[in-house]
């Protein structure tokens, strides 16, 4: 193994830490308390686990936060007045809406995130911060790519000038990542499962994001010696004798990339870390600009 590893944990815990320092200045100078509102529908296993975590990062920071748990059965005007009165909220500077959404609200998902108030969206799912985004304007960016960048930022990893190519086109993760690597300077190249010889594209990568939800789906092969390579994949493997619960692997086949690239993120122990520090700045930083 040669690659540098990045470890999530590391980089979670600075993200953590300046979000608190952020969060206390805001105490001390105006008296306001970030606070976070995480709204979660039914009974999704992971999304319980999700949110525990987002709850128990609130509490470590000192930040005020509210779950509020409703059940299968509500409907999405209930749900909608709700987020109306978060939205309205001054104790509440961030609000979330843990997906999967259950049964027929999965498929209302955009016209229900879309009711949160573009300054507390700190999901960064509304089109107007996904147009902020692209547009290169201040705003809410998703958790995960924002999380991204600011590890590549702080591991020193030159952006501006170098070839990205981001594998995975989804709203949440793919077309945020190339959207923040294009306001570093990078020449970005997006990958789908459409692209044509994905492995002469990734060679290409100073800079390898994957983000496809296939384990093992970027071999050493497609790797180009001494790039950068940042594995946003979580994907569960099925149970075997030593993993009763199924190991957790990322998109990124990690042995054999890690003895070609420069650097790389490890799953589990990278990227998903990042995340929930990710959300804390993002409450902070919503907090501070409903100051103005
Ligand atoms: N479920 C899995 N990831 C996410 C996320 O980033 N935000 C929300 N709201 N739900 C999720």
């Amino acid at each position: 193994m040669s690659a540098r590893i990045l470890s999530g944990k590391e980089f979670a815990a600075k993200f953590k830490e300046d979000a608190a320092k952020r969060a206390r200045a805001l105490e001390e100078k105006y008296g306001v308390t970030p606070g976070l509102a995480v709204i979660i529908v039914g009974e999704d296993p992971a999304s319980q686990v999700y949110v525990r975590n987002k709850d128990r990062a609130c509490q470590e920071l000192a930040l005020y936060s509210e779950v509020i748990r409703l059940p299968e059965t509500v409907t999405e005007q209930e749900l909608t007045a709700r987020i109306d009165e978060l939205n309205y909220d001054k104790r509440i500077h961030g609000i979330l809406v843990q997906l999967p959404l259950p049964g027929a609200l999965a498929r209302r998902e955009k016209e229900i995130t879309g009711r949160i108030l573009p300054e507390k969206d700190v999901d960064g799912f509304h089109p107007v911060n996904v147009g902020r985004l692209v547009m290169g304007e201040p705003g809410l960016v998703p958790c995960t790519p924002a999380g991204c960048l600011k590890m590549l930022e702080l591991a020193g990893i030159a952006m501006d000038g170098a070839r990205a190519v981001v594998v995975g086109r989804s709203n949440i993760v793919g077309k945020p990542m190339a959207s923040l690597l294009l306001r570093e300077n990078a020449t970005v190249t997006v990958c789908h499962s459409h692209t044509k010889d994905l492995a002469a594209v990734t060679r290409e990568a100073d800079i390898l994001v994957a983000a496809v939800g296939r384990p093992g789906f970027i071999r050493a092969d497609m790797v180009k010696p001494g790039a950068t390579v940042i594995d946003v994949g979580i994907n569960r493997l099925p149970p075997d004798a030593d993993h009763p619960r199924g190991k957790l692997v990322g998109d990124v086949d990690f042995a054999g990339a890690a003895e070609v690239a420069g650097a790389i993120t490890p799953v589990p122990g990278g990227v998903g870390l990042l995340t929930v520090a990710m959300l804390m700045e993002n409450v902070v930083t919503a907090a501070a600009c409903q100051l103005a």
